[in-house]
């Protein structure tokens, strides 16, 4: 038998130790067929070349028809009205795709990002002068989830008063399908349009409010469900994929103190030491789902029209030839002009790359330098994942440390 005819089922346990699965997978060739968490059957790409081919492959496309049917059929729906990312540029094609990406480059932009940092730095020392008192806590809870949040929400003009219920709500929708993901996903499209009207009324100095009135020119730009589906997207991947990262740049570090102690002694290797935890352990570890629009070859291996094709960014990055010849599957901060995959390829790359790389250097350099004895509290082969499909990161992280 071909290797890749042999079906991977990604399990809770798969996940925990995906680095090492993937690796192993690896060996036996860059593409396998394989079950998804979220029932999905389809291929799975492991290997650099391969993924690289599947990312930017003209007839793997986000939204045809042949995989609406198989999305509906796993109850994984993303277009019903009023559930889940539907109308956003990461589930679109050309030329939708375009036009919904072209509406929010600019805010996202390394200039407008880099005006950012005087107020994420502000955000991460307000978190740890509540935080450092404490002895201890789940550094999750704590630190590494209200951080991003806190981030996005200002960009989006979110009240304070909202962030906790927002948090869970879509945390909830990027778990696997089931009632209370489905309720989760609905309830922040609910609270994103009531938020959308409520700055349709009045108008604040932020994102959607901006969104709002380009929809409100009503020159075809922008449709309403658009600017619900936008408003969640940028929720969702504006913060869950850094949340997660940070999570497991933690985990590494906890792991590997040396390598905290030479971060923390040389703060200017933190920029390049973000490469690096892309690399390592990224939060995105699959790419969304792909659809082939016809029959098609990836690696040697032919997908079949409507086929599911999910790429294994995680998988991809630990491929690459690493600088200095060292071995990819260590951890090593001090490596210059890290490459990874870990933003996606071709013209989906992650809009917010140059955001998250900077809430995640401030968030790490802010952390070792206020709490320099940053130590487990609870055995760290025993960590809980997230639930998702796509996502990998610690659920919780309990930490203690001189107050
Ligand atoms: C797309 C990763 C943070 C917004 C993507 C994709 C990846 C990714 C892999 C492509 C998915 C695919 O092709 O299926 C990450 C990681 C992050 C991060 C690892 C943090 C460590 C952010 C932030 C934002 C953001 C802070 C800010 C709003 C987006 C958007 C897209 C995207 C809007 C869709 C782009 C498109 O479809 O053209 N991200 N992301 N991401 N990301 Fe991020």
């Amino acid at each position: 038998m071909h290797p890749s005819e042999q079906v991977v089922t990604i399990t809770a346990e798969f996940k925990a130790d995906a680095p090492a699965r993937y690796a192993e997978l690896r060996e036996l060739g860059p593409v396998h067929r394989s079950r998804f968490s979220t029932g999905l059957e389809g291929w799975l790409v492991v290997g650099h070349d391969a993924a690289l081919d599947a990312l930017v492959h003209p007839a793997l496309v986000k939204n045809s028809a042949p995989s609406r049917d198989k999305l509906a059929a796993a109850n994984y729906t993303n277009d019903r009205p009023g559930v889940g990312l539907g109308g956003n540029m990461l589930v679109s094609d050309p030329p939708d795709h375009t036009r919904l990406r072209k509406l929010v480059a600019g805010a996202f932009s390394p200039a407008r990002t880099r005006a950012l940092a005087p107020r994420v730095q502000r955000i991460a020392d307000d978190l740890l002068d509540r935080l450092v008192p404490k002895g201890e806590a789940d550094l999750v809870e704590a630190f590494t989830a209200p951080l991003p949040v806190a981030v996005i929400s200002e960009l989006l003009g979110v009240p304070e008063a909202d962030r906790a219920d927002f948090r869970r709500w879509s945390s909830l929708t990027l778990g696997a399908p089931s009632d209370p993901q489905r309720e989760a996903a609905l309830n922040l499209n609910r609270y994103l349009a009531d938020l959308i009207a409520a700055k349709r009324r009045s108008p604040a100095d932020d994102l959607l409010s901006a969104l709002v009135a380009v929809r409100d020119e009503d020159d075809g730009r922008l449709s309403e469900v658009e600017l619900v589906g936008t408003a969640v997207l940028l929720v969702v991947a504006g913060h869950e994929t850094t949340v997660n990262l940070l999570g497991n740049a933690v985990v590494a570090l906890l792991r590997d103190p040396a390598q905290a102690d030479l971060l923390r002694g040389r703060p200017e290797l933190v920029p390049g030491a973000v490469e690096e935890f892309l690399r390592y352990d990224s939060s995105v570890e699959h790419a969304t789902p792909r659809f082939a629009a016809e029959d098609l070859v990836i690696a040697g291996t032919p997908v079949a029209r409507g086929d599911v094709v999910m790429v294994a960014l995680s998988s991809a990055s630990r491929d690459m030839p690493v600088p200095d010849h060292g071995d990819p599957a260590e951890l090593d901060v001090t490596r210059n002009g890290v490459r990874h995959l870990s933003f996606g390829h071709g013209i989906h790359y992650c809009l917010g790359a140059p955001l998250a790389r900077l809430e995640a250097a401030t968030a790490l350099s802010t952390l070792l330098r206020r709490i320099p004895d940053l130590r487990a509290a609870a055995p760290l082969d025993e960590l809980e994942w997230v639930p998702s499909g796509i996502m990998r990161g610690p659920l919780a992280l309990p930490v203690r440390f001189t107050p």
